[in-house]
């Protein structure tokens, strides 16, 4: 007879669950429903990219790259950084390339917060982000975004935000463009962000994953460009959503110095480097002309607007996000029937195995507990639209049927 084991999972791993989005993206394929869950694109990357790709393979750029990356890409990003969000980044000592900007947040959280220390987060927020506090031992304390019903723009209340940071408070995470709301983060904010990140000396974790997907005349303002913020802001950044490249797993963070030689520790014993021939293949995308990336947003522009009058259509009350590609929609109106679903996993539950649509339930991107302590709200669903026109239509009729 075996020995039961000790233990099947380590106690780091108990505060959290698995990937509500990776699981809705399963059941989705299950049922065969049409999956506006994860935000993954389903139409193919540009042809330049593949032939990047290729010629990177053929010409053999095939062992482990220098752990943080290979000069080119580091230069590329470097040369990005200065031109795209004003920040001036050494590409030997600060940018380190990484798989995918997962790898490089869990690399800041794990080589910059000590266990026991409080990280920021606003929400709803990103789900990784919870499972990077507690795999660094760090505790997360949560600012809440709230949507503006007459506007649609999500905003956080200044007071809250000031009571979240304290003597333990190691760094607060941004994101933006923010997923799940599709808040883009004004100057005016971010500088009062900054002056209290100076007062309680904290680190900026900045996702900047979307800072090309852009609408309405939105301005993407990274952090470290704002005065003071530069030394204390780990930018991240990632070819996974521009390029449309979510399987490449290269991403970057750019951090000065001191900061760079912390998490480029991690990142080494962690996955020693990103896939060497994608590397060549991203450093050559960086250098893709300024019409690709209006062409992009302008694309997306499009799938947002059928989306929203698609879901207004199907009986939800979709906020228009500002920058990314997800929709947050108020789903009240279904969860009032006699009988009908309870809350937005209900909800979602249903919808992807009787309507055919995976959508998220909003209450995964809030913190747990009892709602008066969280904030959360079980109203809402987040449905993605980096999709295919016809997958998008064929949600939206599935939807209108549904309801
Ligand atoms: C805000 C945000 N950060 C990071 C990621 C993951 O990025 P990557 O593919 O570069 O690891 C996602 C993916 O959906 C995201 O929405």
């Amino acid at each position: 007879m075996t020995r039961p084991l000790a233990s099947s999972a380590s106690r780091r791993l108990h505060r959290f669950t698995e990937s509500v989005i990776r699981e809705q993206t399963r059941l989705a394929q299950v049922h065969g429903a049409v999956n506006l869950a994860q935000g993954f694109p389903d139409f193919p990357c540009p042809p330049a990219l593949k032939e990047l790709a290729n010629r990177a393979v053929t010409e053999d750029h095939n062992q482990y790259s220098i752990t943080w990356g290979s000069r080119g890409l580091r230069e590329a990003v470097a040369r990005k950084a200065r031109a795209y969000n004003g920040i001036a980044a050494d590409p030997e000592t600060e940018v380190t390339v990484t798989c995918g900007s997962t790898e490089a947040m869990m690399c800041a959280f794990l080589g910059l917060v000590d266990p026991g220390r409080e990280v920021i987060l606003f929400q709803p927020f990103y789900e990784n982000y919870h499972p990077d506090s507690y795999l660094s031992g760090a505790k997360p304390v949560y600012v809440t975004l709230r949507p503006d019903l007459k506007t649609g723009d999500w905003t956080f209340d200044e007071k809250e935000l000031r009571r979240a940071f304290g003597p333990k408070t190691a760094a607060i995470v941004l994101t933006t463009p923010h997923n799940p709301t599709g808040k883009v983060f004004s100057r005016a904010e971010l500088e009062a962000i900054a002056k209290l990140c100076h007062k309680w000396n904290v680190l900026v974790f900045s996702d900047e994953i979307y800072e090309h997907i852009l609408y309405d005349g939105a301005r993407h303002v990274s952090p470290a460009s704002i005065p003071g913020l530069q030394d204390r802001t780990v930018t991240i950044g990632s070819a996974s959503k521009t390029y449309g490249v979510t399987g490449w797993r290269v991403g970057w963070a750019i951090a000065a110095a001191p900061l760079t030689a912390s998490l480029r520790k991690v990142h080494d014993f962690l996955t020693v480097c990103a896939a060497t021939p994608l590397q060549a293949a991203v450093e050559g995308a960086l250098g893709m002309p300024a019409e690709y990336y209006r062409a992009m947003a302008g694309e997306y522009r499009e799938r947002r607007e059928y989306l929203m009058a698609g879901l207004r259509e199907a009986g939800y009350n979709p906020f228009q996000p500002a920058g990314a590609y997800y929709i947050m929609a108020e789903a009240g109106a279904f969860l009032k029937k006699k009988g009908g679903p309870r809350n937005d996993v209900e909800l979602a539950r249903e919808l992807v195995t009787a309507a055919g649509v995976a959508a998220v339930p909003g209450s995964s991107f809030y913190r747990s507990g009892s709602k008066a302590l969280t904030q959360r709200r079980d109203d809402l669903l987040r449905f993605c639209f980096c999709k295919k026109e016809e997958t998008l239509r064929a949600a939206v009729e599935r939807l209108k049927a549904f309801r």
